[in-house]
């Protein structure tokens, strides 16, 4: 019998936004990204990504601005440093009307708006979707968007998990406990919608959050949303352990990333749960062509648009750390970040100043990049997972969508040669095709203890 090859997950990584990760591209003459505003851009990116059999649209997102570089807003607004920002819900219906398939991990921070709320949010997309959306919750990392959001700056570093904790508690109520099975009966004859006897209220009342009633949805296919979560400091692990299905890390080379996955897998049975109960995606750029010396050329065609000063002002963010205070050459202190502690780590790890960012951050922002042929970038990808050990990757976006369509066109067939990526979709909710189990959370996660029994 021949056993299948491990297949790989593959999600392309966006925002809202003109400026996402590869900074400076939007200067590109092909790049398209300053069309985020229409509809049209994104329903024609869904349908691309269906073609290429993605398994989804990673969306990234921010409620605040970047101004620790420099103690300013200015060079991220010039440069489009995700600013302008849109909502990255919003998007979701567009891009679910043309496809059947494609899945949708959203990125909202946990805590912006009221749990109540925001399950309701989360169960239409749901519904409107068929069980195709994913929820990647983080927990911020900025003071501006705790000072847009009424405060004067953000809660500590490990109360924000402890706060989105409770958060999820409230949410799993809803999602999992407010509504039975078989609460929905649709019986016209009897005057029946829904079952009085099969409704609760939930009634919760926490440390930060107070929510008495009924979850106003009915329940959609998947319930909770497939969890997605990236932040892998201890107290980030920890909360991954808990409620992640869907991890999203970032590593500069394969053993960092063999590390932070085996650390996350045991992290994840100490919680109760299967090693497998989680998929690990690793963020990567790939800039490829038909040829090596095409994708080299074109490599170097990227570069001379790309601004590795923009990517160094998203670092400073990120990190909480103002670089601009930096001589070049200047050893910099990195402490303990009450920012993003994942972001913090292999800079501190390898003392890197601030050239050595400059240079690290001209493309790929904090995530390794590929240049070549599709043989070459294939055989990358498929040593990142033998010895990275991850499931699959974010894509970063690079020239868009050209990077999208280069990736699907020459990368995508030299994976299925390989074995290594589907060649269709399976059928069902995004949880389905993703771990082919269940449309729902399985017993052995904490979100199911919830349920009404
Ligand atoms: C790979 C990666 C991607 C992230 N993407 C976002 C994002 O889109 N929006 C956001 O607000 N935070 C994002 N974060 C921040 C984390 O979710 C988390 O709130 C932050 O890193 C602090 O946690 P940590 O110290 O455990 O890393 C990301 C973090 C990582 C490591």
């Amino acid at each position: 019998m021949v056993t299948k090859k491990k297949q790989i997950l593959l999600n392309a990584f966006n925002m809202n936004c003109v400026g996402h990760i590869n900074h400076g591209l939007w200067t590109h003459p092909r790049d398209q990204s300053d069309r985020y505003k229409t509809l049209g851009y994104w329903t024609s990116l869904a349908a691309t990504l269906e073609r290429g059999l993605f398994d989804g649209i990673f969306l990234a997102d921010i409620l605040g601005v970047y101004d620790v570089y420099q103690g300013s807003v200015d060079l991220t607004l010039r440069e489009s440093i995700q600013l302008p920002v849109n909502d990255p819900l919003l998007l979701v219906p567009a891009m679910a009307a043309v496809t059947q398939h494609l899945g949708f991990g959203v990125t909202v921070n946990a805590g912006a708006d009221a749990p109540y709320v925001f399950a309701r949010r989360m169960s239409t997309l749901d519904h409107l979707t068929s069980g195709r959306i994913g929820w990647n919750i983080v927990t911020g990392y900025l003071d501006s968007a705790a000072r847009g959001l009424g405060l004067d700056m953000q809660l500590e570093h490990d109360t924000r998990y402890d706060r989105a904790d409770e958060y999820l508690e409230v949410l799993y109520k809803l999602w999992e406990g407010s509504w039975e099975d078989g609460a929905v009966l649709v019986d016209r004859e009897r005057r029946i919608y829904a079952d009085p006897a099969k409704v609760h209220a939930i009634d919760h009342e926490g440390k930060f959050y107070r929510a008495r009633g009924y979850h106003l949805a009915e329940p959609s296919i998947q319930r909770t949303p497939v969890l997605y979560q990236a932040g892998t400091s201890g107290r980030g692990r920890q909360f991954a352990a808990r409620h992640a299905e869907c991890i999203f890390i970032a590593a500069a080379d394969k053993s960092a990333a063999r590390a932070a996955v085996l650390s996350l897998r045991e992290a994840v049975v100490a919680a109760g749960r299967r090693p497998d109960d989680v998929k690990i995606f690793l963020g990567i750029t790939v800039i490829t062509d038909r040829s090596a010396a095409a994708a080299q050329e074109k490599y170097a065609e990227y570069l001379r648009y790309s601004n590795p000063e923009a990517g160094l002002a998203h670092f400073s963010a990120s990190t909480g750390i103002d670089f601009s205070r930096y001589d070049l050459d200047e050893p910099i202190v990195y402490g303990t970040s009450n920012a993003s502690q994942s972001a913090t780590q292999t800079a501190q790890q390898r003392g890197w100043t601030r050239r050595q960012l400059l240079h690290e951050l001209a493309i790929g922002g904090r995530y390794p990049v590929i240049v070549g042929d599709a043989a070459t970038v294939a055989d990358e990808l498929a040593a990142w997972v033998a010895e990275g050990e991850v499931d699959g990757f974010n894509l970063t976006r690079t020239v868009a969508p050209e990077g999208f369509e280069d990736f699907i066109d020459i990368v995508v067939p030299a994976l299925q040669d390989r074995g290594l990526y589907k060649t269709s979709y399976a059928e069902g909710s995004l949880r389905r095709k993703i771990f082919d189990e269940n449309d729902r959370l399985p017993e052995r996660h904490s979100g199911a203890s919830y349920r009404y029994r």
